[in-house]
């Protein structure tokens, strides 16, 4: 079996190289000659745990090709996945034009019968705007050649993309087409899930789904952190909370942490774009409306403790922070609650030295370039700091030598913006902690 899968990125590129890997016959285009220049190279665009191996492995084997040329790569092809970006514009709505343009170039180049199917985040409606594209393309030349759409939305996170495609809690299929249906199905074969979590729907439901799941795990965060922030001022502890809840399977353990705000590629960004939808069908979404006011305000928490304790001017002030990227285990910087912290702590005159393991050159390239001093690791952040800022939860934070940070800093106050650390452990040491939700 042979597919094409356009766009490059965190979704393109992960599907692509896991599809090689159960033995599909896989192009992956971009329009950047660059990227795929690098790519032939082994070299990734970004880092993701296992990504690297598992390309570079299936591109020598011949099974998964890289090439600018989507025209030669659908020839063949049964699917044609798009997986290209789609940012959001100014009114927060997704930008459509880039998945609209390979739509209208696979309608100019297609030789043959192809399930086009979109794996961005898509609005609803969009799955018909495609076929609407390749149709106008195919008429242009006089074509009457057949062809389905599909919407099949991707749940992969970033830092474990590789393992939740390859292993994945359920794979949701809009399509209305029994041919296309029936390749879909194939292609999914080799993922061997029970039959259950093949979700076969219509396709604007199928589009409804991703925004709908990521809605709800926004919710929960922006839930918990309205909780911790009252946890605070009554006295009592969100970590307690957190345990007492998650423990009702209704409510579930998962994505119940309070802490600095969620950022990353996706739900900044459809929690937005979902609002928006609803307006333009003149519907408020209120609850969703909230979860995104929460989030703003909780990029704020940690500069506003370290103000609290330090006082609003921290002019002459330097402040280590520990973690840039908007979560562990990835280099991504998009909408990460840092970038705001930093920007806080600046504004109110102080200096900031962070150390990321992963995200320092991504950072200074295109997030926050020069408004830190970047250090070499955790320690050399410490160095002469007057408190520690833990922002991002990297596995390399949870157990670091006090003693040694003690002996860094000029103060021993941390603040905690993952409540990962002990607070009664590091009072015994002498440490003033702030986590998120307590006292
Ligand atoms: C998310 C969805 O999980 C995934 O299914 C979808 O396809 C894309 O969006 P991702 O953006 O990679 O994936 O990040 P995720 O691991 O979900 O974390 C999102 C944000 O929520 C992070 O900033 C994280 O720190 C924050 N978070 C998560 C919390 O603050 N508390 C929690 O309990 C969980």
């Amino acid at each position: 079996m042979k597919i094409t899968v356009v766009g490059t990125g965190y979704v393109g590129l992960v599907s692509g190289a896991c599809f090689a890997d159960v033995g599909i016959e896989v192009t992956c285009v971009d329009i950047d000659q660059k990227k795929i220049d690098k790519l032939k190279n082994g070299i990734m665009p970004i880092y993701e745990p296992g990504l690297e191996e598992i390309v570079v492995r299936n591109y020598k084997s011949g099974r998964l090709h890289f090439s600018t040329d989507l025209g030669e790569a659908i020839q063949g092809a049964e699917v044609a996945f798009i997986a290209v970006g789609t940012p959001p514009g100014e009114d927060g709505s997704a930008d459509l034009k880039y998945v609209l343009a390979v739509a209208d170039e696979i309608g100019r180049k297609m030789t043959d019968y192809i399930v086009v199917a979109t794996k961005s985040t898509v609005p609803v409606t969009t799955g018909e705007k495609v076929r609407g594209a390749i149709k106008a393309a195919l008429e242009k030349r006089g074509s009457d050649l057949p062809f389905a759409v599909a919407s099949n939305p991707e749940f992969l996170k970033e830092g474990a993309a590789v393992e939740d495609f390859l292993r994945p809690d359920r794979i949701v299929i809009g399509v209305d087409d029994e041919r296309a249906e029936k390749i879909m199905q194939r292609l999914y074969k080799p993922f061997q899930l029970s039959g259950e979590r093949i979700i076969y729907m219509d396709i604007p439901s199928a589009e409804m789904t991703k925004y709908a799941a990521n809605a709800m795990l926004a919710t929960k965060i922006s839930f918990m952190n309205d909780i911790a922030n009252l946890c605070e001022r009554v006295g009592a502890d969100a970590n307690m909370v957190r345990k007492g809840i998650g423990s009702d399977p209704r409510i579930g353990n998962k994505f119940i942490y309070p802490g600095v705000g969620y950022g990353g590629s996706c739900f900044p960004k459809d929690v937005k774009a979902i609002i928006k939808t609803a307006k333009e069908y003149g519907y408020d979404l209120r609850v969703l409306q909230s979860v995104e006011d929460v989030n703003d305000d909780q990029k704020h928490i940690l500069a506003s403790k370290v103000k609290a304790h330090f006082g609003e001017d921290l002019s002459g002030m330097t402040f280590a922070m520990w973690g840039l990227s908007f979560k562990p285990n990835t280099d991504d910087m998009r909408e990460s609650p840092a970038a705001v912290i930093i920007d806080e702590l600046r504004a109110a005159g102080a200096k900031v030295k962070a150390y990321d393991p992963k995200a320092m050159e991504e950072a200074k390239a295109h997030y926050i370039f020069d408004k830190v001093t970047y250090c070499n690791d955790a320690y050399d952040a410490c160095v002469d700091a007057d408190a520690l800022l833990l922002v991002t939860e990297w596995s390399e934070f949870r157990i670091p030598s006090w003693e040694a940070i003690g002996k860094l800093l000029k103060n021993k106050v941390v603040f905690d913006g993952r409540n990962i650390y002990d607070k009664k452990y590091l009072s015994t040491l002498g440490f003033v902690h702030y986590g998120i939700g307590s006292k």
